[in-house]
């Protein structure tokens, strides 16, 4: 099917792919969001449920007719960054078919904090080449597509990140080894609203599960204990969402703080801000993403706003979000 033919008709909503025709040529637009996990992060990678929330900051790309599939990665962006995207975007062209559709991407989200923005830009540009090429970008589809990039970036993710952004829903996500991922949304009675702070510098996140994958290895019994406890307080957390009970949710955070401190994947920096947010009325708190030294922290709050407007004076970078639930009671 020729660019101008394309149909586009399969966008969920209009921030996640329009097109645009200003004369000619036509252009695409497409959004990924970022994402927040509210619990079970790494246990994922075990195979146990995790509970994750679309942000509604994320990654744009907009799709022009071009003489070849290709992503205009910016100057900047160069040595081992700029092979590792190229070769990530030429793994979701393989995958649609390489329409002739040159991507320039812009994101609005902080990269490598825990927030998802590889999987953001994956689904961002996984939706924009799938309808570029004719098919229907249908969030499984993208899910799909967006997999193989995010399988460049990451190595073996659980594929939580990638999959929350291209439904852009609350989910309850699991993927058991050797088997199909299987994807709950929640829905929620009350809004729930987050405040991320950002804290700190923190490494890949393939470097972060690989060093817990080598912890796990010595002993197995230990770590298993915990990464069951970690799955048992997401279902039970996604289980308070359902219910309205946003008191019960922040005890599970909270309680998955400690389990994922447990488990060495936090920092001084880290806890600090988990207990400065818990002081100024946070329901629950907790590191967000991979951890390590640092990275995103986030608190569970009925009104984000006061605690976001005392830290921002202080030069803490920190914004707030609703992800779940009605926006107003
Ligand atoms: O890349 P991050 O920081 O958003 O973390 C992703 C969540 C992990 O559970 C740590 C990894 C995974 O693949 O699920």
């Amino acid at each position: 099917m020729s660019w101008r033919s394309a149909r586009f008709g399969a966008a969920a909503s209009p921030r996640r792919c329009r097109s645009t025709t200003m004369g000619t040529p036509t252009t695409l637009t497409s959004f990924g969001p970022g994402k927040v996990i509210l619990l079970g992060e790494h246990a994922a990678v075990y195979g146990y449920p995790v509970l994750a929330a679309p942000l509604s900051w994320g990654v744009t790309a907009h799709g022009f007719p071009g003489r070849r599939c290709e992503l205009r990665i910016p100057p900047q962006v160069r040595g081992a960054g700029r092979k590792l995207l190229a070769a990530a975007f030429d793994r979701a062209a393989s995958a649609c078919g390489r329409p002739k559709v040159s991507v320039a991407v812009e994101s609005d989200l902080p990269v490598s904090m825990g927030l998802g923005s590889s999987a953001a830009l994956s689904v961002a540009c996984a939706r924009l080449l799938l309808q570029a090429a004719g098919k229907s970008a249908g969030a499984r589809e993208v899910v799909r597509v967006a997999g193989e990039m995010e399988r460049e970036f990451h190595g073996r993710p659980s594929g939580v990140d990638h999959t929350c952004s291209a439904f852009g829903k609350l989910i309850l996500f699991r993927k058991k080894p050797g088997s199909r991922a299987s994807i709950r949304a929640i829905e929620s009675r009350r809004p729930v609203r987050i405040l991320v702070t950002l804290v700190g510098r923190r490494s890949p996140t393939r470097e972060t599960v690989a060093a817990l994958k080598e912890r796990q290895a010595r002993w197995p019994a230990r770590y298993r204990r915990l990464f069951r406890e970690v799955g048992r307080v997401a279902d039970e957390g996604a289980s308070a969402v359902a219910q309205g009970d946003v008191n019960a949710l922040g005890d599970a955070m909270n309680v998955n703080q400690g389990l994922l401190s447990g488990l060495g994947l936090s920092s001084d920096a880290i806890d600090q801000m988990v207990h400065r947010l818990r002081r100024m009325g946070a329901l629950g708190a907790k590191l967000t993403g991979a951890g390590g030294d640092g990275g995103a922290v986030i608190g569970l709050f009925l009104e984000p706003e006061p605690a976001m407007a005392r830290l921002t004076r202080e030069g803490i970078r920190c914004f707030s979000s609703h992800v779940a639930g009605p926006r107003a009671l």
